[in-house]
Parts: structure tokens; C-alpha cells; sequence
């Protein structure tokens, strides 16, 4: 029997739907909200509003794409948590009001989980068990997969996340929000190993990005006081260095986790993962120590609902399906 899965995604910024039919991904269609942008951050309730104003027409555009109408679907699917909670009430009330019209069942999926099954979209896909880095704007996790549904967080940030480092240290260059892919590209002309920043180091495999974040503002304070100019001439030195720092923060718990769990199969996910640097120096890693890398295409890396149907899909075979009076949940544990 045809499985015709809708996803919606409205966890943060961006308002997504997909259709996902007995396990492939038919359409993904994803509405940005520039809205945040000259606000240095997403603004909660303007996201809510984008959301409400963006998503019927996003799932008739996926629909469409799809080639399917909505009495084709056999399940309808939503992001129940980590997220803003207003934002998530859009896709959960939207999600729930379809799943009742149509008489189908309802699946309430967990945004960091998909993240990590945005590998199963296409191929090569990792074998289990695989590490996943998973970074994102609201998380950074090291995450240890052994099924669809059978994931164990090795490490996390304690307090900032790697994405929120990028953003903020953007930010004190005067960069809009989002930052993080403007540093990727400014980098790209810059002398990573022109200026140092300290970090706070955490035991185990956990993170902390608060304290190099804190060190990059105090340092371009600094020089701005002797020169004004300081943070406009070295733009690019100064995005390629604190990228060079984030990136080898990232790679170290890493490479540690591959070592204690004995794995070699390395993936990585979430809106940081479409870092270039983080992309090229996971591929030379992966040559040093004979890891197998797994690197989704960018459209996967930041935030779809391709995924959350990918995971959907996972948990209808499961049947882990959520009841109508479930409600989303802002800080949904992995
Ligand atoms: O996964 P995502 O789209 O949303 C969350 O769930 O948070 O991740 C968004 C984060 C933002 O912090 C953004 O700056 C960062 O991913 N990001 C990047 C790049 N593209 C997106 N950071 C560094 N380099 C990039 N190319
Ligand atoms: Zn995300």
C-alpha cells in the first residue's frame, strides 16, 4: 500500500513542508523569513505571524510538487519539539486540524532526531552504528546512531551552540543575521592563522562556545579602541580565524567520540554543516584516520521538512504515532 506521508516544519525561521511517498522524498518546500534579519536574531513572535501567513501556501506548494492531493495522504507529520513555542503551534495545529479533516494518523517528530536522519534521504547513506555531529543555530550534539529510532547523545554544549557562536561573533562584526554563512564566505580570503582566541575546554565529549565567543569580543573591543577600522580591514583574517578555532573545537570532541565508540562511519548535520570549512576539513579527517564521511546536500543541512518526514516515515513503520491532544514541546529531549 501507497505510504503518502506530509511533513511541516515551523520550528525556528523557517516555514517548510514536504511529501514524502513510501519512504522518497517527492517535494520540499521551504519559505525563508527575512523578517529576523535587521533584528540581529529570529524575533519569536514575528516568526509565529510568518509562519501563520506562510503555511498554506507552502503545503499546497508541496503538495503539488508532489503530484498528490491532499485525500492521497495517509498520515500527516509535524516538528513537536526543540523550537519556539509559537512558531511550533503553527505546524501542530496546522498538522493536527489536516490529520482530523482527513481522518489520518498524526506523527509528532523531534527536530534534532531528524537532523541526523536527513542522511536517509539520498544516497550513500552511513551503515549503523555511525556518529553524527549535529550543529546547529540552537544545538551541538555528538550523537551516536545504532537504528532509525535508537540514538544515544554522546556530548553537548553546555552553553552556546556552535551556530550561535558563528552568529554572535558575525553580529560583533556588524554582520546581519544570520552571520554564520557570511564568516564561511568571508573566510574564504582570510589568513586563518592570523589571530588567536582562547577557549574554555570541557571534559568529556561535551562543548562550550561561550567562552571563545566572549574572547573574540573583548579582543575586536580592543583593537577597534587603537583603531576604528580595525574589524573593517581585517574582515576576512578575522572570519577565516575564528572559523579555524570553532571548526578545530568541533572536530577535537569528534575524533575523540570516533575513538571511544570504535566507529568509522562520521556524519555530520544542521545548519553548521553546510560550513565549507567544516566540509573540507571533515574530508581530510576522514583520510587520516579512514573514516567513511557523510556530508548532506546543503538544501538537508539547514532546517526542511524533507527530514522531518524522513524521520516520520521511520516512526509510521514503528507505528509511533502521536495522539490529537499532543502539544509541541519547546525543549523536547532527544
Ligand atoms: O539547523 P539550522 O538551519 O536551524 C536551527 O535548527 O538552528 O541552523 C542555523 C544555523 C545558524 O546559526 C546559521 O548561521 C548556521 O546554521 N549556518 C552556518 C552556515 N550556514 C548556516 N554557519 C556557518 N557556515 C555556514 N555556511
Ligand atoms: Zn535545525
Amino acid at each position: 500500500m501507497e505510504n503518502v506521508i506530509l511533513a511541516i516544519e515551523s520550528s525556528c525561521d523557517e516555514t517548510s513542508a514536504a511529501v514524502c511517498i513510501d519512504g522518497l522524498i517527492k517535494s520540499n518546500v521551504i519559505a525563508t523569513q527575512a523578517i529576523h534579519s535587521k533584528y540581529g536574531g529570529v524575533v519569536p513572535e514575528l516568526a509565529s505571524r510568518a509562519h501563520q501567513q506562510a503555511i498554506a501556501p507552502v503545503v499546497m506548494e508541496a503538495l503539488e510538487r508532489a503530484g498528490v492531493n491532499k485525500t492521497d495522504l495517509t498520515a500527516v507529520a509535524f516538528t513537536q519539539g526543540p523550537g519556539l513555542l509559537g512558531a511550533l503551534l503553527v505546524g501542530a495545529s496546522f498538522a493536527k486540524s489536516l490529520a482530523l479533516g482527513l481522518n489520518i494518523p498524526l506523527l509528532g517528530v523531534n527536530h534534532m532526531k531528524a537532523h541526523v536522519l536527513a542522511h536517509f534521504i539520498e544516497h550513500p547513506r552511513p551503515k549503523f552504528p555511525f556518529l553524527c555531529l549535529t550543529v546547529s543555530g540552537g544545538h551541538t550534539q555528538i550523537v551516536r546512531v545504532d537504528d532509525y529510532l535508537d540514538m544515544t547523545v554522546l556530548g553537548q554544549t553546555k552553553d552556546d551552540a556552535v551556530g550561535e557562536a558563528f552568529d554572535k561573533c558575525a553580529k560583533i562584526m556588524g554582520i546581519a543575521y544570520p552571520g554564520g554563512p557570511i564568516i564561511d564566505r568571508l573566510a574564504k580570503e582570510g589568513n586563518p592563522d592570523r589571530f588567536e582566541f582562547s577557549k574554555t575546554d570541557m571534559p568529556d565529549l561535551d562543548y562550550s562556545f561561550s567562552g571563545i565567543k566572549t574572547s573574540f569580543l573583548y579582543f575586536t573591543q580592543n583593537q577597534s579602541q587603537k583603531d576604528s577600522n580595525f574589524v573593517e580591514n581585517n574582515k576576512h583574517d578575522l572570519a577565516a580565524s575564528i572559523q579555524k578555532h570553532l571548526i578545530a573545537m568541533l572536530m577535537d570532541k569528534l575524533t575523540k567520540a570516533a575513538k571511544q565508540e570504535g566507529i568509522n562511519q562520521i556524519a555530520i548535520a544542521g545548519g553548521v554543516s553546510a560550513n565549507s570549512g567544516l566540509r573540507q576539513t571533515l574530508i581530510e579527517a576522514g583520510e587520516t584516520h579512514g573514516w567513511e564521511v557523510f556530508i548532506p546536500k546543503f538544501e538537508y543541512c539547514t532546517d526542511n521538512a524533507a527530514m522531518i518526514a524522513m524521520t516520520a516515515y521511520y516512526q509510521a513503520a514503528n507505528m509511533v504515532f502521536a495522539s490529537l491532544d499532543s502539544s509541541p514541546m519547546p525543549r523536547m529531549k532527544f
